[in-house]
């Protein structure tokens, strides 16, 4: 058996660009009809458009995954037009800087509606078309900084620790309607949500090559690279698998007190 969708309808969130693009791209060439949900309709019809090219069979479908109803209303519109739904990848997201305190309260309620809510919303409007449908899966990006927090970023740190729990309650409540639910959790990915942070800086690569640096593989991740692990996990090979967080990170959650540590030689990595 060799992994693949024939037959399946997949919805991919923020499926317009960056990692849910990649993952509309992958189920597509995996044979799943693809659903894209995203706000930007522009890039949305661009991705979908090129999926089409491809000779898959993709479809857009505006929504901000903020507000319940778009959201409704869009996975509701793929279900009519692919005939169904057993797989959702949520890889809409947004990243906002500052810490408890910079963070105003307007920035701190953007960040949870967008990456915690949206999560909720299209769980909450997707899971009767799985159990529908005898089953699915489920796949929410996650972050390392699911499990770990990065300076000055507290309000997506606290979003993205969230989504892990929301991964886990759905694994447990659905388990018994053949629904399993996986969260991935990415280092450092080259997408425009990258570039865009980069760019914040006087000096946009520096700060990529200080991101290569944080891997121990010594780069950055490609959006291909996360949207193979989503496959994995949403389909038939990952049939025991639920309730669980997958880093794909170049290795960057396994140094114990980072890389500057180990690379100054000291403890138990010191010169022999
Ligand atoms: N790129 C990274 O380094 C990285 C690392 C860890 C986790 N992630 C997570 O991966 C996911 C995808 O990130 P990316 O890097 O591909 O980002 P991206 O900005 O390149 O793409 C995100 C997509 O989501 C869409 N989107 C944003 N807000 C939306 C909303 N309210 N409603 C509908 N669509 C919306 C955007 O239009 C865009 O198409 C996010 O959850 C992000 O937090 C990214």
């Amino acid at each position: 058996m060799t992994i693949h969708f024939r037959g399946r309808i997949a919805v991919v969130t923020g499926g317009a660009m960056g990692i849910g693009a990649a993952t509309a791209a992958t189920f597509g060439e995996l044979g799943a009809r693809v659903a894209v949900l995203d706000r930007d309709r522009e890039k949305g019809t661009e991705t979908v458009n090129d999926l089409k090219g491809r000779g898959y069979a993709a479809s857009f479908h505006a929504c901000d995954v903020e507000d319940i109803e778009s959201v409704r209303a869009a996975v509701d519109d793929a279900v009519r037009q692919h005939g169904g739904l057993h797989v959702v990848a949520h890889c809409a997201g947004i990243q906002r800087y500052g810490d408890a305190v910079a963070t105003s309260l307007e920035v701190w309620r953007e960040t949870l509606a967008v990456n915690l809510d949206g999560c909720f919303h299209v769980t909450r409007c997707a899971l009767p078309h799985l159990v529908a449908a005898g089953g699915g899966a489920i796949v929410i990006v996650g972050s390392v900084q699911t499990v770990v927090a990065i300076a000055n970023s507290a309000a997506y740190v606290t979003a993205k620790h969230a989504v892990a729990g929301l991964t886990r309650s759905i694994a447990l409540d659905f388990a018994k309607k053949n629904i399993r639910a996986n969260c991935v959790m990415p280092g450092a990915i080259d997408t425009p949500l990258l570039r865009g942070a980069a760019n914040l800086s006087p000096d946009p690569e520096a700060v990529l090559r200080a991101c290569a640096q944080a891997h121990p593989v010594g780069r950055i991740g490609r959006p291909e690279e996360v949207a193979r692990a989503i496959a994995f996990l949403a389909s038939d090979w990952a049939s025991f698998i639920t309730g669980a967080t997958l880093a794909v990170d170049g290795g960057m959650l396994v140094p114990a007190g980072g890389m500057a540590f180990q690379e100054g030689g000291t403890g138990s990595v010191g010169n022999r």
